[in-house]
């Protein structure tokens, strides 16, 4: 074994090997979606820049991809990352998995390649195929669409495969359980149906029954897994809170995507069903919050890595307030009539990705850097007192709050001028975007993306560095009395 603080891959079992690859292309192409929301954010504000260049349509669009795929990387890196240690057994067909882990980020770096440089001109057959296939979030190409199913499903058979062989734990039933809704989901925002109320019927079925049901839930085993890894909390605590979790949030969110049925063509049973079942969603939020500042209280703050026990609270609460808080105020359709497609949704868009997915993210590639560089300290006390990790994820935080703080003021004088006052009209539209009030709150979300962005490049700092001087070995942490 290499000396401590060295980067050394002999600190890894084989499934934590293929976690850092993932987790390194994760970190790039969040680099990527920092740069292409500010090169958005720009052109609200200069509408000429880039234009017939790089368009605000393929910045925009980049930003948002590159967000879901380094998120999904992440989560596959941290599955991949607790695999071996959960189940006792070695990653079966990890071979596989490396060579799946090439062609995915092989078929990524194409995709962007093709947005960046052939998005103008007709849509036909042969555009959906190898172009774009036009649904937010997840516009790659259908040949793309069909490499990714493929790339999920190895990951999937590596993971539930490997759970079969080796012991079977909560965590592993729920992680495999939920891998198969959220691979199954992705099939629904496939096929082209040239009726758009259809359309985004199921493409909500990705976005929504993805972000507040299956990915809260693969989120809720990696933090049970994090919890016991850093405070050493006893198993039979997060499973049982894990299931808990489990149930509130699908008895919740499932039908909670009734709130995208409001105004899309669908029949009129959605505006209660979803404003009544999504108007619960914050509850499992709130348990979660409770959860991790609950055992962490109890273990009076002893954690083997602070950074990534920060960043766990961190997710917390981003969860609870960007989902929960931010998603509730806009939830009933009384409201969501004046909010729907404003800055409101941008507001609530940012604060939910970052504080429920990014943070966790980061949490798990911190635990990863502390075993590559062989089990050093990451407890208090840091070799520079760990001023990188603390400003990076101070200015990470100030960033998106002011983000979206800014975007909420846009978007509530869009609900006021452009929907109450001026009834929804076209030139009520065109008075909401020239109001001083929307231009300046544009103009301090560019200011906060700015502060992010220097939070961001700090973080990568960081990420590179920490723990490299570092000859003290992990803090031991107390086993839990059963
Ligand atoms: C971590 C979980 C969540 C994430 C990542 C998230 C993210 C988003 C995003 C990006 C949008 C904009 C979609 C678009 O482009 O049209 C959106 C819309 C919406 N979200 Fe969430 N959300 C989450 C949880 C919630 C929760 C728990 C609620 C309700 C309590 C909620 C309520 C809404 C509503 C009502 C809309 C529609 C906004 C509109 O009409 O324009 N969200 N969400
Ligand atoms: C430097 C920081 C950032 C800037 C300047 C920025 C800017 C932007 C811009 C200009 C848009 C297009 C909005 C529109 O169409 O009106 C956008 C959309 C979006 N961004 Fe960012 N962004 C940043 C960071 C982030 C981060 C860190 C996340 C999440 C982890 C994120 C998630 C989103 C989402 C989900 C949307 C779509 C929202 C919707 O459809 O309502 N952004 N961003
Ligand atoms: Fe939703």
């Amino acid at each position: 074994m290499a000396a401590l603080g060295m980067l050394d891959s002999a600190n890894l079992n084989g499934g934590q090997k293929l976690a850092v690859k993932y987790f390194t292309v994760a970190v790039a192409l969040f680099g990527a979606q920092v740069l292409f929301g500010l090169l958005a954010g720009l052109q609200y504000l200069k509408p000429d820049f880039l234009y017939g260049v790089l368009d605000f349509s393929v910045n925009r669009m980049v930003h948002i991809n590159a967000m879901v795929v380094w998120l999904l990387f992440g989560f596959i890196g941290s599955s991949y990352w607790l695999l071996e240690d959960e189940s006792q057994h070695s990653v079966v067909g990890l071979g596989l998995g490396n060579l799946i882990f090439w062609v995915f980020t092989l078929a990524v770096a194409v995709v962007v390649v093709v947005y960046l440089f052939v998005q103008i001109g007709p849509g036909n057959d042969m555009s959906i195929w190898f172009i774009n296939e036009g649904r937010e979030y997840i516009e790659a190409p259908r040949w793309a669409d069909i490499g990714i199913v493929v790339c999920v499903l190895v990951f999937f058979y590596n993971v539930a495969a490997t759970f079969a062989k080796g012991k079977y734990t909560g965590i592993g039933g729920v992680l495999v359980l939920d891998l198969i809704a959220l691979a199954g989901l992705y099939l629904a925002g496939m096929f082209y149906t040239p009726n758009i109320s259809v359309d985004q019927y199921w493409w909500w079925w990705v976005i929504h029954l993805w972000v507040e049901a299956t990915w809260e839930v693969l989120v809720g085993c990696i933090m049970a897994y994090g919890l016991i890894q850093t405070l050493g909390v006893r198993r039979k605590i997060v499973e049982t809170w894990l299931y808990i979790e489990v149930a509130l949030m699908f008895g919740s969110g499932i039908l909670g995507l009734g709130h995208h049925y409001f105004w899309i063509g669908t029949p009129e049973y959605w505006f209660t069903i979803g404003g009544f079942f999504s108007a619960l969603e914050p509850i499992p939020l709130v348990a979660m919050v409770v959860h991790s500042v609950f055992d962490s209280g109890v273990h009076k703050m002893k954690n083997s890595n602070h950074p990534a026990l920060a960043w766990l609270i961190a997710h917390a609460f981003g969860n609870f307030f960007g989902a929960g808080v931010w998603g509730f105020m806009h939830t009933l359709p009384q409201i969501n009539l004046y909010t729907h497609g404003t800055q409101w949704s941008a507001s609530h868009g940012h604060l939910a990705f970052f504080g429920a997915y990014a943070t966790i993210v980061i949490a798990f590639i911190y635990l990863a850097l502390q075993k590559w560089r062989g089990n050093v300290w990451m407890s208090g006390g840091l070799v520079d007192n760990g001023w990188k990790w603390k400003w990076a994820l101070g200015l990470l935080h100030v960033g998106m709050v002011g983000m979206t703080v800014a975007l909420l003021i846009s978007g509530y004088e869009q609900s006021q001028i452009e929907r109450a006052i001026e009834g929804s009209t076209w030139m009520g539209y065109f008075a909401a975007q020239g109001h001083p009030w929307f231009v300046q709150g544009m103009v301090w979300r560019q200011i906060f993306g700015w502060v992010f962005a220097a939070g961001f490049v700090l973080l990568a700092w960081d990420l590179m560095t920490i723990g490299k001087r570092e000859t003290r070995p992990i803090q031991a942490l107390q086993a839990e009395a059963a």
